[in-house]
């Protein structure tokens, strides 16, 4: 089983304050665990996260969104040049609130993928049914047209990106998909992955929605769970630390 990635979004939380304590409470736990850890917090404090965790490996850092543009008149947008500048390692794209509250579509989504992957930052590509979707019986579909766009959009590269199932039901909500519901969708998309490229099994999909301390382990151990995107449960220091324990049992296990 490969190491798995363990991220959180901070979505619009945190403060100076606040982020340096997080940040050292999570850096004092981290020792001795077998996980790829990031932490993604609002745009503004990348620079304040830089200075923090720079010179160290065991805590990469990331951001939320990334612009489609390279560069020029788009008010209130950043590149993927200019995170690189932070040290950026991954950013997110497509999460569901950006594609709800921002009207982002699949093509605009697989475009941010690419420019993150141009600028050698690795995107975390969110795809995710609504309820309505799922009760319908369309979650497949769903997913796999918010791949495809990507896939499309990003050929051989693809093998460079982490997917992160999120089901739009389960985020924020306490309610988390199953393991064997996780599961069945991550196999779905590996199984797309792998009809696109042959480094399927080098990709990590990773699963989001209301993981935390108490689910994380049964979650991680399913066979195309290879890590979590963490919200809520990402700002405590001691709940983000016991997920990413869990993650390293299960590689410590493998
Ligand atoms: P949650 O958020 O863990 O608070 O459900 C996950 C996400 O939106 O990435």
């Amino acid at each position: 089983m490969k190491t798995k990635l363990i991220a959180g979004n901070w979505k619009m939380n945190g403060s100076l304050a606040a982020n340096q304590a997080l940040v050292r409470g999570v850096m004092d736990g981290l020792s001795g665990l077998q996980v790829r850890a990031a932490v993604c917090p609002p745009a503004v404090y990348l620079s304040q996260l830089q200075s923090l965790l720079q010179g160290q490996t065991a805590l990469a850092w990331g951001a939320q969104d990334v612009s489609m543009h390279e560069q020029g008149a788009y008010t209130g947008e950043m590149s993927a040049s200019m995170l690189r500048e932070f040290g950026v390692r991954y950013v997110i794209v497509g999460h569901s609130e950006r594609r709800q509250y921002h009207a982002e579509q699949d093509a605009q989504v697989a475009m941010k993928a690419q420019r993150a992957l141009q600028a050698g930052i690795t995107p975390i590509v969110c795809v995710g049914e609504t309820l309505a979707e799922r009760a319908a019986g369309r979650t497949e579909e769903v997913v796999k047209r918010q791949l495809a766009a990507v896939i499309q959009a990003n050929g051989h590269c693809i093998s460079e990106i982490v997917v992160a199932y999120e089901p739009v039901w389960a985020i924020g909500t306490g309610q988390t998909a199953t393991p064997e519901q996780a599961q069945e969708v991550h196999a779905v998309l590996r199984k797309q992955l792998q009809a696109a490229t042959t480094q399927a099994d080098r990709v990590s999909i990773v699963y989001g929605g209301s993981m935390n301390a108490a689910n994380a382990a049964a979650l991680l151990q399913q066979p195309d769970i290879d890590g979590g995107l963490i919200g809520g449960a990402a700002l405590k220091g001691s709940d983000f630390l016991a997920i990413m324990a869990a993650a390293s049992q299960c590689a410590q296990a493998s």
